[in-house]
């Protein structure tokens, strides 16, 4: 199979399981919405499809394009293309969010000089980026996410996601801190993720970017397991009926 997939991933962290059989799949050109309470195991399952290591995989596997991810560093999982935007993603004064674009981009060309910039035409493409973003162009030459507005995290994280070019885009509430217009341009923006033919798993809590971006699959995790699954009626069903109302239709059926 193309594109990402997750097959039947139990994870522990820190003694707790947070996975319980987990299956779900990002195919190139769609939008995968997970939704789920708090603590469901939602970034649990983000991190653990980008290998971080205090997840521990038990059972199951990850695969992209039919290849086994397990095993693979974070990094390697970069190369092979995956990317993640966090939730929360940290400060790094002293490092520019340009530079870092600049890394990341040398490095997946292969180089070993990753702050040389070997195609200006790049450099012209995060400004329009950024500006299509609605970030200004000054904070390209700001220290990474040190003062940024929560929004202007956000948009900063879509911004690598576009720069570094990956196949599968992994994005942790997207939505969260952004403003009315911030919610229309985001989603508008992973849509044309897809129109790229990247695959995007997209985590959040509210269905208010679906009203911009249709996503093609919703899937929602309750405890550690997919409660639910199917087109944007899931995201709707949720909106009007809660995960209470979800989780016991999901005990019923499993009797
Ligand atoms: N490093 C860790 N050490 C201990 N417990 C952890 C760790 N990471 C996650 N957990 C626990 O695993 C569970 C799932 O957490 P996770 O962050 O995946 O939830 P989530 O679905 O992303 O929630 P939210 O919607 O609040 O972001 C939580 O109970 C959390 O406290
Ligand atoms: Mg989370």
């Amino acid at each position: 199979m193309s594109g990402l997939e997750v097959r039947n991933l139990h994870v522990r962290v820190a003694g707790k399981k947070v996975l319980r059989g987990v299956d779900l799949k990002v195919e190139y050109g769609e939008v995968h919405a997970i939704m789920g309470p708090n603590g469901s195991g939602k970034s649990s399952l983000a991190y653990t499809i980008m290998g971080r290591e205090t997840f521990e995989v038990e059972d199951g596997d990850i695969l992209l394009d039919g290849e086994s991810l397990l095993g693979l560093s974070t990094e390697e999982r970069a190369m092979k293309g995956l990317f993640m935007a966090l939730q929360d993603p940290p400060q790094i004064p002293g490092v520019r969010l340009s530079t870092i674009m600049i890394a990341a981009i040398n490095k997946r060309l292969g180089s070993t000089d990753l702050t040389r910039v070997r195609d200006p035409s790049i450099v012209k493409r995060m400004y329009k980026l950024a500006e299509e973003l609605g970030l200004t162009r000054d904070i390209l030459q700001r220290e990474l996410n040190v003062g940024f507005s929560g929004g202007e995290k956000k948009r900063s994280e879509l911004l690598q996601a576009f720069i570094v070019d990956p196949k599968i885009v992994i994005l942790d509430e997207p939505d969260s801190g952004l403003d009315i217009d911030g919610v229309r341009k985001v989603s508008e923006m992973i849509r044309g993720l897809t129109d790229q033919g990247k695959g995007v798993l997209l985590i959040t809590h509210y269905a208010r970017m679906f009203k911009y971006l249709d996503p093609d699959r919703v899937s929602v995790l309750i405890d550690g397991k997919i409660a639910l699954s199917g087109g944007p009626e899931v995201a709707k069903l949720v909106e009007d009926k809660g995960y209470a109302y979800i989780r016991s239709q999901y005990m019923a059926r499993r009797g």
